[in-house]
């Protein structure tokens, strides 16, 4: 096997390739290494390609896209990491997969899995080529345009709309459609394993929608994933399926998919807020309207992967639902798993009976406009409101809703989020705030203990709901409790984002706990003087020595905390009356004020560095700093090891395979010595 060969198909399947594209958010991963601000629904920062003074580098999180406006480098993650780490294309893809924790199957693929990934291939070709003809039809033929356009047209929707969608038309002829695919050269595997058509026991086939209107799912990136045809004649209620979609395959999961995400994620990302309704109709008739950032879930319970999916481009999302009983229900269901993500969820209830599209219908543009804006409620409200119409005065309701409340609180992995609602639910309740308070902690501890007891027992964690590492009052217990609790635990809100890119399990949380202490408690402190591209000397801070050693080596913290304080750090140190302690103790996110106080009062950690004679901290700030550097470098370098040595044991392996693995790991050893004995000198 020649060298290119073995690049091209042994390292990484199509699959796994799919699923780092899909994880890698460009604004994450620049961020590792260019400080950026929010420019409108873009980010900018100082172009790391060449020397900027002015912020010239644009990172677009639609596009997934960065670019430089100055040196015009830039490209998708893949090419950036490939052009900043100077790596090749796999390499690229691996550091990715490393940092979002994708597992890479280092090995050939089999004939079986190359089948797949053409299988994949082939179905988006051929459910592209339907799309298109399902529109042809539409617009083309006599019958398109008097049946199926015209419908389209008799329920209000505007050309451009129905062109924007792509929707289409599926003849009457039994098997019209099939005939023409095959015709056109495409093979009967793919047609029926997209679903488009379906054969009969004879062996004939015949076309999944024909006579029905066609409404087609797109990827996140545009490609055509499947399809929901529609009946046309709405006597056959009752009757015929009035949706029949696409059957489960390798390209297409009514649970993983959004319906109108692709048309829909410029405007979520502008509006940071996506509504969620129930239909293909809703999606479309809210187009009609202006309002673009929208999305349905295609009448199904909402998924975690699809809510997943939606808080890569927000944190906020509304719920638009018929104001009637299955949508109430869906709107309670929805609430808690969302929460529990992490996003910010309101609640619309549309007047009972209508749905998004019906009352667009009756209504003009600023009316449904402005019946949106004045209607949505939070969570809170929203279940009061309803139990009590239910219930006005019966004092076992309202102890059922105060119950229900402290449950979707208790979800809520945000400690701030959570205490925010603390409060608005005393008020909207008029109960006493501490007891609301209390009541949720004891929730999350039982919680947790559920979840504990499952995962000793091995049992299936429940779909939706995660459970908040800490509760309020015991980070407050623990704060006071002083040193001997670890530091480690997350008590800062995990931001899904920082917390997505903590990927492999190597132990180097307890080395960056001590970094994040000693951020805390000298980060402004100046240790060393370097000179700058002019020759100027300057004095660098430990916050800023660690961030730039840490840069260098193209190391990020992985412990969210970490990364937290040393990025807060690095916001604050080049102000003059920096003073970190005192930064981090009076911090207005209380988790992490809570954290810097056990950091501070926990003296002893640091004290492991300095060896036999008592000497204080502040006397050898570099030399500490140095060496709880080196430290973490060397436990990553250990973990890398570790991790080679375990590949290096499968069987499996082809001799290049093996070749490289002991590379790499002769690479790793030299690195690991030279580490060593930085961090050696340390009597301990
Ligand atoms: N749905 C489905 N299969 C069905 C019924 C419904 O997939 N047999 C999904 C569709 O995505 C549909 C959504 O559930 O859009 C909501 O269903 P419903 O309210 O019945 O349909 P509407 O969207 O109102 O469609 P229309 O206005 O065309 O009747
Ligand atoms: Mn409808």
């Amino acid at each position: 096997m020649n060298c290119f060969s073995y690049l091209c198909h042994c390292m990484i399947d199509r699959l796994t390739k799919d699923k780092i594209m899909e994880a890698a958010e460009i604004v994450d991963v620049v961020s590792d290494f260019v400080t950026l601000k929010k420019s409108g629904a873009n980010f900018k920062g100082l172009c790391p390609f060449h020397d900027d003074r002015t912020p010239s580098f644009m990172v677009s999180p639609s596009k997934n896209y960065c670019k430089c406006f100055a040196c015009g480098k830039g490209g998708n993650p893949v090419g950036f990491i490939m052009e900043h780490e100077q790596l090749s294309y796999p390499e690229a893809l691996r550091y990715l997969a490393r940092k979002y924790g994708i597992p890479v199957q280092e090995r050939e693929l089999t004939p079986e899995e190359k089948a797949a990934e053409t299988e994949r291939d082939s179905m988006f070709i051929l459910n592209e080529w339907a799309m298109k003809w399902f529109q042809e039809q539409m617009y083309e033929t006599p019958d398109g345009r008097a049946v199926g356009l015209a419908y389209f047209r008799q329920r209000g929707f505007r050309d451009d709309i129905v062109r924007k969608f792509q929707l289409g038309f599926c003849p009457k002829g039994k098997d019209t459609m099939t005939q023409a695919a095959l015709k056109a050269g495409y093979r009967e595997q793919f047609l029926l394993s997209t679903g488009l058509s379906v054969k009969r026991d004879d062996g004939t086939m015949y076309d999944r929608y024909w006579g029905r209107v066609m409404f087609p799912w797109h990827t996140v990136g545009g490609k055509v994933a499947g399809f929901g045809g529609r009946v046309l004649d709405a006597a056959t209620k009752g009757v015929a399926v009035k949706y029949q979609n696409s059957p489960e395959s390798c390209v297409y999961s009514k649970r993983k998919e959004l319906y109108g995400l692709f048309q829909a994620k410029h405007a979520i990302n502008k509006q940071d807020l996506v509504y969620m309704v129930e239909g293909y109709t809703d999606v479309l008739s809210m187009h009609q309207c202006g309002i673009e950032n929208v999305v349905a879930n295609s009448g199904t319970a909402l998924t975690r992967e699809q809510i997943r999916l939606l808080h890569r481009f927000t944190d906020n999302i509304t719920l638009l639902y018929d104001g009637d009983d299955a949508g109430i229900h869906a709107a309670q269901r929805g609430t808690d798993m969302l929460l529990a993500e992490g996003m910010n969820v309101r609640i619309l209830l549309l007047p009972d009976g209508d749905d998004p599209d019906s009352f667009a219908r009756k209504h003009n543009v600023k009316e449904f406009r402005d019946y949106v804006m004045q209607h949505e409620v939070d969570f809170i409200r929203f279940k009061t409101e309803l139990l009590m119409e239910k219930s006005k005065d019966d004092p076992r309701r309202l102890s059922e809703l105060v119950n229900d409340i402290v449950l979707s609180i208790a979800v809520i992995p945000d400690e701030i989020t959570r205490t925010f609602y603390i409060t608005q639910a005393a008020q909207t309740l008029q109960m006493d705030e501490a007891m609301i308070q209390r009541a949720v902690s004891r929730q999350i501890v039982k919680l947790r203990d559920e979840e504990h007891k499952r995962r000793m027992t091995g049992g299936q964690r429940s779909e939706g709901v995660d459970i908040p590492e800490n509760t309020g009052t015991e980070a407050v217990d623990t704060a006071m409790s002083g040193p001997a609790s670890d530091p480690s635990d997350d008590v800062v809100t995990p931001n899904p984002k920082t917390a997505m890119s903590s990927p492999v399990a190597v132990p180097t949380s307890g080395v960056e706990m001590l970094l994040a202490q000693l951020i805390v408690r000298y980060g402004e402190r100046k240790i060393c003087e370097v000179e700058d591209d002019e020759g100027v000397s300057r004095q660098l801070s430990v916050a800023e020595y660690i961030s730039i050693s840490l840069t260098l080596d193209g190391i990020a913290l992985r412990n969210a905390n970490a990364s937290l304080i040393l990025d807060e750090a690095m916001k604050h140190v080049k102000e003059d009356d920096f003073v970190a302690e005192r930064y981090f103790l009076g911090h207005e996110n209380l988790g992490l004020s809570q954290l810097a106080s056990r950091l501070c009062l926990d003296r002893e950690q640091l004290s492991i560095y300095h060896g036999k004679d008592h000497t204080r901290d502040e006397d050898r700030l570099l030399e500490i700093t140095t060496h709880i550097l080196a430290d973490l470098k060397l436990a990553i370098v250990r973990g890398d090891i570790k991790d080679i040595m375990k590949r290096m044991k499968d069987a499996a392996l082809s001799k290049e395979q093996h070749m490289e693995l002991l590379r790499r790991f002769k690479e790793l050893k030299e690195a690991e010595a030279r580490l060593a004995k930085d961090a050696g000198d340390r009597v301990l």
